[in-house]
């Protein structure tokens, strides 16, 4: 009689891909991409997308413990990290992944900018980006107020101040615009609803064009602006792959950090006092406001988000090399500069009372 063996051989260990490949038929994750594209300048990105993760995750842990009433706020938050289980690690983790993220996003930024990545055809992904930064500093600043002690109050009456200079378009941030829900609610519904939701339509939407782009070409001298889907020495499950290893990297970062430096809260706000200073990502804000009051908080920031708007209208010839795109990068390399100046200039600043 003769005897059949089992086609199920004991095989090499494959890769994930292969193994989705082999057991859906799905190819998705296969497709080509350019081998710098796994480098890390090009991964930055990725990388606050896996911090967007991590502050979802322990978002919603927190979010089951905070009361965004006025009267309770600051006794909840400081319930969160004396009474509540791992509270005290999950909001720290939370308060080191906002400020690394803001740092890949800006950096992330910096990237696509002298790289020339914005050019066509991806100049509405620029766009999409932009949209994306406006997220990530509004959930700072509406996760900065929220622990509601002196920090988070100053900044709530600033937004207040500013609000009312801006008559009928800053009306969100009055408490008249509300007789129900007071500010503070409204930027916690702000911070975990209306901002996440946000994050998610605009991330899908920018992941979707880098898909149907590819990712901009290396920025070599001769190299000029062009779409590159299908081309490229490298896969993206191995690109995917790095994202993941740089996104465990980030969590192991920031819960070293969370171990080692507990994120701080103070005492509860005193209307009226103006005491402390603007965190880092703002402080650049603060010898403005000092020369030009509350009205600095809208006339600079729009100032800088319309130069960010302009950049794909100014710097228009298809070339991406920075050696042929001097000015730009000069340019926005003054901004820069000008930008840390004023947060060196905010730190040696004594503190001043600019509100009323
Ligand atoms: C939450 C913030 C953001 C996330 C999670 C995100 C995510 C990503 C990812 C995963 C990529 C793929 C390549 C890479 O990582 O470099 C990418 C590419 C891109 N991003 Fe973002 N991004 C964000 C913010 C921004 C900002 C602020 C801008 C600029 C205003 C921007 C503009 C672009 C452009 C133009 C590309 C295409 C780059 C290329 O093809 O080389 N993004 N983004």
């Amino acid at each position: 009689m003769k005897i059949t063996t089992s086609p199920l051989q004991p095989t090499r260990r494959g890769t994930f891909s292969e193994w989705l490949v082999e057991r859906t038929g799905w190819k998705g994750l296969t497709y080509p991409v350019p081998a710098h594209a796994n480098k890390i300048w090009y991964l930055l990105g990725g990388i606050s997308f896996a911090g967007f993760l991590i502050l979802f995750a322990t978002g919603i842990y927190m979010a089951q413990f905070y009361n965004p009433q006025p009267g309770d706020a600051h006794q909840s938050a400081v319930y969160l990290i004396t009474g509540v289980p791992l509270g005290d690690l999950i909001r720290s983790i939370h308060f080191w992944t906002a400020q690394i993220v803001t740092i890949t996003v800006i950096l992330h930024l910096l990237r696509i900018l002298y790289t020339a990545s914005f050019k066509r055809p991806r100049e509405l992904n620029w766009y999409i980006g932009l949209g994306l930064l406006f997220v990530t500093l509004g959930a700072v600043y509406t996760g900065s107020v929220l622990k509601y002690d002196q920090e988070g109050l100053e900044a709530l009456q600033h937004s207040k101040e500013a609000g009312e200079l801006m008559g009928a378009l800053g009306a969100f941030f009055t408490s008249e615009f509300s007789r129900s829900a007071s500010l503070l609610t409204r930027l916690f519904t702000t911070h975990v609803s209306i901002l996440p939701i946000a994050f998610a339509a605009l991330i899908g939407a920018h992941i979707y064009l880098i898909n149907q782009h590819g990712i901009s070409p290396k920025a070599s001298v001769d190299a000029t602006a062009r779409k590159t889907k299908g081309e490229g020495e490298s896969r993206f499950d191995i690109h995917l792959r790095s994202m993941i290893g740089y996104g465990l990297i980030l969590l192991a970062v920031v819960m070293s950090l969370a171990l080692l430096l507990p994120a701080p809260i103070g005492q509860h706000g005193m209307p009226g006092a103006e005491v402390t200073k603007p965190w880092w990502m703002f402080v650049w804000l603060f010898p403005a406001e000092a020369a030009l009051g509350a009205r600095a908080l809208i006339i600079v920031p729009a100032i800088l988000g319309g130069l960010l708007l302009l950049v794909p209208v100014i710097d228009r010839s298809p070339y991406l090399s920075p050696l042929k795109r001097k000015w730009v990068l000069i340019v926005a390399g003054i901004i820069l500069l000008i930008l840390i100046i004023g947060g060196i200039v905010a730190i040696i600043q004594p503190i001043a009372e600019h509100l009323g």
